[in-house]
């Protein structure tokens, strides 16, 4: 395919789902890729089909040693990185009190972590060159969060308060950072990737319990299409004023308005009591 302006990019976790999804809609595209997986074999046909644009390579991204190794490859092989995806992650269904200690801390590792460690080092690269695209996948549960997700969507808004921060740091460097919110898509996620909470208590089988049934039951019949998906991120990064979010799906949208609402319902009906706390001489900043 002809692509006047073609980009390198640099995805995590493109085994399978939206991240597998992404991988090959940006190579039909047109662009350059470097796919990276726990098992890079899984990658093995993609990258025969595109031997000149794609690299596969090996990448847990909680290993700084194979963090670096995917850039120094990227670097190596297409001599930039225009668009990292930071895609990898993984849900943690549980109450509080039923994932284990070393659950939570696996969750945040990669949903947070992980995501971190890919930024730092590829800040340097997009620097130098004055130009990038950071796109981070987070989740309408980074937003809104689901009850029975307290760890998965605080590891996910933990990644959105970062990137936050972070759109505002690298804007003067020329640099872009998109945060995405799905809600559900057919992807593996609900299935072979979710981890489950190690203690099950009876206390919360009418809450979280119940949400856990709801998931298993709209596994394989998700609303959201990852290659829709993949389309809407290639068109976010080609255009001239991509978002700091980035909502996918009629769900996540929804969820998201009713959300903003509530804020500002709460927020007016409490105006007066947070503004009586100030010093009578400080002025606003
Ligand atoms: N699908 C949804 O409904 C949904 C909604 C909101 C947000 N998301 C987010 O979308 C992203 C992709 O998930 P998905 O829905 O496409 O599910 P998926 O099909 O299960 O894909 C998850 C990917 O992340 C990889 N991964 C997990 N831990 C990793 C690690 N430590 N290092 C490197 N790769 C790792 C997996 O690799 P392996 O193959 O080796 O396991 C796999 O490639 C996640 O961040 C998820 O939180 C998904």
């Amino acid at each position: 395919m002809s692509n006047s302006n073609p980009k390198v990019w640099l995805i995590t976790g493109s085994s399978t789902g939206f991240g597998r999804a992404l991988a090959e809609a940006v190579l039909k595209h047109g662009d350059s890729l470097v796919a990276t997986a726990r098992k890079p074999e899984q990658l093995n046909e993609l990258v025969n089909q595109y031997p000149e644009t794609a690299k596969a390579v090996r990448l847990n991204v909680t290993n700084q040693t194979e963090v670096q190794a995917a850039v120094d490859t990227a670097i190596q092989a297409f001599g930039r990185i225009d668009v990292l995806v930071n895609n990898a992650g993984y849900g943690l269904i549980g109450a509080l009190e039923e994932v284990s200690d070393e659950q939570i801390r696996r969750n945040f590792e990669t949903n947070l972590f992980g995501a971190i460690n890919m930024i730092r080092t590829v800040l340097p690269v997009m620097r130098q060159q004055k130009s990038g695209h950071i796109v981070n996948m987070s989740a309408i549960a980074g937003f809104s969060n689901e009850l029975g997700f307290s760890i998965y969507g605080g590891a996910k808004f933990a990644l959105e308060g970062v990137s936050e921060a972070l759109y505002g740091e690298v804007a003067p460097l020329g640099i872009k950072v998109t945060i995405v919110e799905p809600g559900p898509f057919r992807t593996d996620f609900i299935g072979r990737s979710l981890d489950r909470a190690e203690h099950s208590m009876d206390e919360y089988q009418e809450t979280v319990g119940k949400f856990l049934q709801f998931l298993d039951k709209i596994n394989g019949s998700q609303p959201g299409d990852p290659d829709k998906a993949a389309q809407a991120l290639i068109q976010v990064v080609n255009s001239d004023n991509p978002p700091l979010r980035l909502v996918l799906g009629k769900y996540a949208y929804s969820k998201f308005r009713k959300k903003i609402e509530s804020l500002t319902a709460e927020l007016d009906a409490w105006e007066q009591l947070a503004a009586s706390t100030d010093f009578e001489t400080a002025g606003a900043r």
